[in-house]
């Protein structure tokens, strides 16, 4: 992790995590164990990874981010990747084991409270059943809770380059599962999203979609991915079209005055994932912006995105970066791990226990 040690006082921080797509957290040791046990071969178009160090190796590259602008051919985009680590998913025990390991490193980060992200569409147009995926994270959900404390509300979210119609109906097939407003449903999720590719996919065409889960009772969000070509585009249309609640990203906010100004009257906050920036921007041009939007009063937390495809840096390893790189104090940072807490919709009684953890922090 460009050589940073998870300090003491960053490893004890509690913490909670808004911004994980469950899938991003595949092991490569899992990933091997589960291809074993579905005799799924692990391959990239051509090539093949025969040993479990070649698969190992795999991870050891900066994906081409933004396939739109090229970049090198024999390294995969990194949304292949992450769907290529999807194949060995099939059976409920599968998501089960994936979400439970994530879970189980929650604890061991002192993360308290999580909202992962799950893309249902990655699994279902593979010919995954629904339920497969729904009750494998629905019983982590609960294990993960009873077992290592680690408290969880999941977030549904459309595959924004898929047709509009297609999430929609993944949608009221994952419905049931969801935390109904009347206090019925099975509870795993409670808020949807949008991921996958955002060029010239914005949030407007979901805007029907949102409105749909918003009457549901739902939370929403929206990815607004950072340097993508429409970016000011999309966080404009997330805030002032769709009425979002949170932004995934969205650090290119600092160049309009209008949408910093959009996010602080509406109290939206960023779920930002600095690692997944500093790949691809230097120290010098991308924490001086972190400075810049606490001195414009955005609110925004410090999270991971798919840490397994990006060097293996967790929530701890972005705070450290965030610690050290930012040249934030530790109060600064015990406010970072707060505005989390003010971020999420968890139960009151959840937040109310993190935010009294949170004061007990020695800052000195
Ligand atoms: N889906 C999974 N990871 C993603 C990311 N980093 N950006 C957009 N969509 C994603
Ligand atoms: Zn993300």
């Amino acid at each position: 992790m460009n050589g940073l040690a998870i300090s003491p006082f960053i490893a004890a921080l509690p913490k909670v995590e808004l911004h994980i797509h469950i899938e991003g957290t595949l092991q490569p040791a899992l990933r091997w164990k589960l291809a074993q046990r579905n005799n799924v071969a692990l391959k990239f178009r051509d090539q093949t990874y025969g040993t479990y160090e070649e698969l190992l190796e795999s991870y050891r590259v900066t994906y081409n981010h933004r396939p739109e602008l090229g970049g090198r051919k024999d390294v995969p985009t990194f949304l292949e990747a992450y769907f290529a680590g999807c194949e060995v998913l099939l059976r409920e025990d599968d998501f089960y084991d994936l979400a439970m390991a994530y879970l189980e490193r929650c604890r061991a980060m002192n993360v308290r409270y999580v909202e992962p992200f799950f893309d249902i569409q990655a699994h279902t147009r593979r010919g995954v059943a629904a339920e497969h995926v729904l009750n494998g994270y629905l019983r982590a959900q609960h294990d993960g809770a009873a077992e290592y404390g680690v408290r969880s509300n999941w977030i549904f979210c459309f595959l924004r380059d898929e047709p509009v119609e297609d999430g929609e109906a993944a949608y009221r097939t994952a419905f049931p599962w969801a935390r109904h407003r009347d206090g019925g449903g099975k509870g795993l999720f409670h808020a949807v999203g949008l991921a996958s590719n955002a060029f010239e996919r914005p949030p407007l065409l979901f805007q029907a979609a949102f409105a749909r889960a918003r009457a549901d009772g739902l939370h929403t969000t929206t990815h607004c991915d950072f340097g993508q070509k429409d970016t000011h585009e999309h966080v404009r249309q997330a805030i002032f079209d769709v009425g979002i609640e949170r932004i995934d990203h969205g650090l290119d906010v600092l160049e309009r005055a209008e949408l910093v100004a959009g996010l602080n009257e509406r109290r939206i906050g960023l779920t930002l994932c600095p690692h997944a920036y500093h790949r691809r921007t230097a120290t010098d041009v991308l924490f001086p912006k972190l400075r810049a939007l606490l001195d414009r009063g955005v609110t925004f937390c410090i999270n991971s995105d798919d840490p397994v495809y990006m060097h293996d840096v967790w929530i701890d390893g972005n705070m450290q970066k965030t610690y050290h790189y930012g040249g934030l104090s530790k109060a600064e940072m015990v406010q970072l791990a707060r505005n989390a807490v003010d971020m999420c919709w968890a139960d009151e009684g959840v937040k109310r226990e993190i935010y009294a953890e949170l004061d007990a922090v020695d800052v000195s």
